[in-house]
């Protein structure tokens, strides 16, 4: 799905940066979502929240699910 119509970026191309590490002003610089009408900034923003902010979370919930991670703290 396109969220910046004025620059054609597609949600999976903000995800992808936002899932990279990347802050929602770092991708407005490098993309330039949000930088002409701005219509797409809300949208654009919850996707960043949604790709960047939970990943990291996930990951280390499931990292300290492994069962290899129990069997390390334990020790
Ligand atoms: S739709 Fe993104 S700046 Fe206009």
């Amino acid at each position: 799905m396109i969220v910046c119509v004025c620059h054609r970026i597609s949600e999976r191309e903000i995800a992808r940066h936002a899932r990279a590490g990347l802050s929602f002003d770092e991708i407005q610089l490098e993309l330039g979502v949000a930088t002409q009408c701005g219509c797409c900034e809300q949208t654009a923003r919850a996707v960043v929240a949604q790709c960047g902010a939970s990943n990291p979370v996930a990951a280390l919930h499931n990292t300290l699910d492994a069962p290899g991670a129990h069997a390390t703290a334990l020790h």
